[in-house]
């Protein structure tokens, strides 16, 4: 798989990527964002937040909820697909004010040290490069700047047939067969299917200058939420 391929995913199902998200999710990608930005509010209390990286932010979903959470700080929302960021801005209105920028998790579009938190929702296992992204990541942060990473896990070993069963037949079968988009569906599964486990996920970032300070795992293991702070 390369860039070009989970690009053209993305711009495939954008339309549909938050509907299918929530009825494939139960609803619960609503409440895991929220828990994101409890906890981000939660241990980034000290010190002024002037900029804030919403990266791979997709339609906005979690770049919006952390405009509310942060109104006088500028949040930037880094997406490389022009399909996905096109509802982002649709949805984006005056009072609300984000930037959206078209942009590879590769090689940002931002200066050294100019940000004090980024943020990643679902998006860092679709990374190709994660090396490359994690260097730019650290590159763009400020001395001690918070990274946060909300992604899928590996679910309670009780479940794990269930679960995969669902994300791998169940979605690409049906919904992707519905809606005329096996591939992409497809992909989906297979990519949390191969995704790390917590803490080898921790391992990968800490190799890059970055310290875990919170992991946590929430809905039976298929979510976590990982912290770190720039070394
Ligand atoms: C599953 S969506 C997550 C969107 C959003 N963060 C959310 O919580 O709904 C993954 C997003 O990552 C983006 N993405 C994947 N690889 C990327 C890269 N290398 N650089 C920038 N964005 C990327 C995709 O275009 C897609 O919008």
């Amino acid at each position: 798989m390369n860039d070009i391929t989970i690009q053209s995913y993305f711009g495939r199902i954008a339309r549909y990527y938050e509907t299918v998200n929530r009825i494939m999710s139960f609803g619960a990608v609503l409440l895991w964002r929220r828990k994101l930005i409890k906890q981000i509010k939660a241990v980034c209390r000290e010190g002024v937040i002037e900029k804030i990286v919403d990266l791979a932010c997709g339609t906005g979903e979690l770049t919006f909820l952390l405009k509310k959470a942060y109104p006088s700080t500028e949040v930037i929302g880094i997406d490389f697909c022009p399909e996905m960021l096109k509802i982002a801005k649709n949805k984006a209105n005056k009072q609300l004010s984000i930037k959206f920028l078209e942009g590879n998790a590769e090689s940002l579009p931002l200066p050294d040290q100019s940000t004090d938190i980024v943020t990643i929702s679902f998006g860092f296992r679709n990374f190709q490069n994660q090396t490359q992204a994690l260097k730019e990541i650290h590159r763009i942060l400020k001395p001690n700047g918070h990274l946060f990473i909300l992604e899928f896990s590996q679910p309670l070993k009780c479940l794990r047939p269930i679960y995969f069963w669902y994300l791998k037949s169940i979605a690409p079968n049906i919904l992707g067969q519905l809606l005329g988009l096996k591939a992409p569906y497809k992909h989906l599964g297979d990519s949390v299917f191969a995704f790390y486990p917590p803490e080898a996920l921790t391992q990968k970032i800490e190799q890059h200058s970055f310290k875990l300070r919170h992991l946590q795992s929430a809905t039976l293991s298929i979510v976590s939420f990982h912290y770190f702070r720039k070394m």
